[in-house]
């Protein structure tokens, strides 16, 4: 190093001042955020300024292994994997095959945690996530990603899950982090209330709810319904297939019409109340039993897919009144990008901890 060696002892340590300043501004960046969800994978990563997310599908296909399904899969560019003589077509590609063939996706998981029942999930949900998150930044990244919190109407526990996205994280070079999945919504949606409020995720297989005090959830619990449960319903009360039902839900579907029904609306409007009346029975619950005690009202952030449709807050806001709860609500809002909060929660929580590892 010639130059560095002709110059001041001053202007050595400027620059060295410098150049720490940029790698400390480079290492702010890194830090990952990963929603685990029944449906849908999203990853969050901060690059310049801009989060950045992808998404896969939480889906599988398999079709006979041939040399021409081969070539194709090779030419589109299409995720699979290869086991014995069976490929398994993965994430947002799965659910195009599937189409194709008449027949619908096979999912890794099942109401939040990796299906019990697919013996197929587990190298699936290995492709999923190192196509969601890529490749670490440097060894050790910090990643956060989502759990459900422990559920009150169904009792499986979320550990064996928890291990296997943790081992598959630490396989990618990733230091691994688990956040429960509503206070992830908390980190996203509610800096400005100090992280202090009542975060609702209304996903595909689980609801989660988390109210959290300065960041410290206080009562936090999952419950197995959610819009998966709603397809069903739906699918069996009017004798069609659940995609159909889950095909026209997310293109369609508006909670704020409550007459002129068709048959497939006035299905979904019913298992909606029906959903909501019963998140909000346990809600009521889990607080009367916490006994848990507020400052001033509590603002509600209610996020997930499941929450997308055109008046899902008005009728969310209605059961809330309803029900009477034991503690204040102040304001009611929908997260601006509701399939978003999960992973820039997680995000956040993840670039804090990088923060606090460069200090
Ligand atoms: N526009 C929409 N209208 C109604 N429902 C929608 C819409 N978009 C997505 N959904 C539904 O939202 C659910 C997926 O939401 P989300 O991605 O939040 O769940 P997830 O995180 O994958 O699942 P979970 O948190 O339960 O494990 C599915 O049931 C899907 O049908
Ligand atoms: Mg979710």
């Amino acid at each position: 190093m010639p130059y560095i060696r002709t110059m001041s002892k001053k202007t050595k340590n400027q620059i060295r001042t410098k150049s720490r300043q940029v790698q400390v501004e480079q290492t702010l960046q890194v830090g990952k955020g990963l929603d685990v969800g029944t449906a849908f994978f999203y990853a969050a990563e901060k690059i310049g300024d801009e989060i950045v997310f992808r998404i896969e599908r939480d889906a599988f296909f398999d079709i006979p292994f041939s040399d021409h399904i081969k070539e194709i899969f090779e030419r589109d560019n299409v995720k699979y994997i290869r086991k014995g003589d069976q490929f398994y077509v993965v994430g947002n590609g799965a659910l195009r095959f599937a189409n194709l063939f008449g027949r619908n996706v096979r999912r890794p998981l099942e109401r939040g945690i990796i299906s019990p029942q697919e013996k197929d999930a587990l190298p699936i949900v290995q492709l999923l996530i190192e196509s969601a998150v890529g490749s670490h930044r440097h060894t050790g990244e910090t990643v956060y990603y989502s759990v459900p919190a422990q559920p009150i109407d169904t009792d499986f526990d979320v550990f064996y899950h928890q291990h296997i996205i943790d081992g598959f994280l630490s396989g990618f070079g990733y230091t691994p982090k688990p956040i429960n999945e509503g206070l992830a919504v908390i980190f996203s949606e509610l800096a400005e209330e100090d992280f202090t409020g009542l975060a609702f995720s209304f996903g595909g297989g689980m609801v989660n709810v988390c109210l959290a005090n300065l960041s410290i959830p206080v009562v936090s619990f999952s419950i197995a319904r959610a819009g998966d449960w709603i397809d069903k319903q739906v699918a069996y009360a009017i004798n069609e297939s659940v995609s159909t039902i889950t095909g026209w839900k997310e293109s369609y579907l508006d909670l704020d019409k409550r007459e002129n029904f068709s048959r497939i609306e006035q299905a979904l409007s019913i298992y909606y109340d029906i959903l909501l009346n019963y998140v909000v029975g346990h809600l009521k619950t889990e607080l009367e039993k916490s006994a848990v005690h507020l400052e001033k009202p509590l603002t509600v952030m209610v996020s997930g897919g499941t929450a997308k449709p055109n008046g899902f807050l008005k009728r969310f806001q209605e059961t809330l009144q309803k029900f009477q709860l034991p503690i204040e609500l102040g304001e009611i809002r929908l997260a601006s990008q509701p399939l978003h909060s999960v992973a820039k929660g997680a995000l956040i929580a993840a670039i804090a901890d990088e923060i606090k590892i460069c200090r």
